[in-house]
């Protein structure tokens, strides 16, 4: 039997697209969503009750475990048109590792990567329209798992929920970006859930962003809870230093940081160039120190949303420090303009890496 007789997923369609309402001229980000949405269930680790509906609201109780107890995850991830059409996915089978890896720190279920891959695949397959070949667009996708079940106590939930949806966006940043040292405030501490993509972490985050917004910064850049002394990722992307020609980043093995998996791709793409790579400690002394005396030429983060981010300045300690003008820096603009050629089909994909879904 095949795994789309396994799954049966049932679908229903929408009967009034709402794409002609969308200027895919002018997407931010978030805003808009595609047509439809696929939910499962897992009661007691069993995942059955797979569909495709219209994208829409959805009921839940008051008393859901996820609200109240924060068992809730997710993933992100890009869809891009390629020259002949064909929709293409960049490393999903690496969300659906990670999604498990996450479900496995809270608490809850695995979803077998194979699930994942069918159920995506075939929403894309129904809302392809919604990937559009506009230079700069692509269809952002959210999977996501919470525990819907209805009860109180703090305990891991027996009820599950994973859905995916979809939204067209524009560009994430509109430029390079100004980050401040945060020094007060964590977002992960050794030993908790920095490594797991969980909703919690997310909010942990948004009182110090919300500070460093309102002094002009766009993202803080985290540093380690206990002395704030080593810098962790920035925002919803890990960091990159190019120090004397050497590509440093800090490691992800301190379990405080997202492995990424633009930052995975970024390594891997430097080492096939022939950069040294170096996974390691960063010191806010050091990042200091290099900065001032130029020794770093480079600076900038690596996510899904914003693929690479030019970091302009950073803000340590309450001096704004600069870097090298954008134009000047040859890795990450290189590497931004191959990883973005991999993903849309321009470039040859030596690394495996993409899903081509033919239409
Ligand atoms: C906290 C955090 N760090 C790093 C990343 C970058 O990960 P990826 O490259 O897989 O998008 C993300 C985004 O998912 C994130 O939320």
């Amino acid at each position: 039997m095949s795994l789309t007789d396994v799954m049966n997923i049932h679908v229903e369609k929408t009967t009034r697209s709402k794409i002609n309402e969308v200027n895919f001229n002018d997407l931010p980000f978030g805003k808009y969503f595609s047509d439809h949405m696929f939910s499962a269930k897992a009661v007691n680790g069993e995942w059955g009750e797979f569909q495709i509906t219209p994208f829409g609201p959805i009921s839940i109780h008051p008393s859901m475990s996820a609200l109240h107890y924060g068992q809730s995850i997710f993933e992100g991830m890009k869809a891009y048109r390629a020259p002949n059409g064909d929709i293409m996915l960049f490393r999903p089978w690496e969300n659906a590792r990670r999604l498990n890896r996450s479900a496995q720190r809270m608490c809850m279920p695995n979803l077998p990567e194979e699930y994942f891959m069918e159920a995506l695949t075939t929403l894309l397959e129904i809302d392809q329209q919604w990937v559009s070949g506009k230079e700069g667009n692509s269809l952002y996708i959210r999977p996501f798992m919470f525990a819907s079940e209805p009860v109180l106590g703090v305990r891991p939930a027996n009820e599950y929920t994973f859905m995916i949806f979809s939204s067209p966006v524009g560009n994430y940043y509109n430029g390079p970006i100004k980050l401040m040292l945060e020094t007060r405030y964590s977002r992960a501490a050794k030993g908790g859930t920095g490594n797991a993509k969980a909703a919690g972490n997310y909010a942990a985050a948004l009182y110090p962003a919300k500070l460093g917004q309102l002094k002009g910064y766009n993202q803080q850049l985290w540093t380690d809870s206990s002395e704030h002394k080593y810098i962790e990722e920035s925002g919803t992307m890990n960091i990159f230093f190019l120090i004397n020609g050497v590509l440093v980043t800090p490691p992800t093995s301190t379990d405080t940081i997202l492995p990424g998996i633009t930052r995975d791709s970024v390594i891997r793409v430097a080492r096939h160039w022939g950069v040294p790579v170096e996974e390691r400690l960063i010191s806010v002394e050091e990042m200091d120190e290099v900065i001032a005396s130029g020794a770093c030429t480079e600076m900038f983060g690596a996510g899904t949303a914003a693929t690479i981010a030019h970091v302009e300045l950073v803000n340590i300690n309450g001096v704004d420090r600069m870097l090298p003008s954008i134009e000047k820096r040859e890795f990450s603009n290189k590497v931004a303009r191959y990883l973005s050629d991999i993903r849309t089909g321009r470039e040859e994909d030596i690394f495996n890496w993409t899903l081509r879904i033919p239409v």
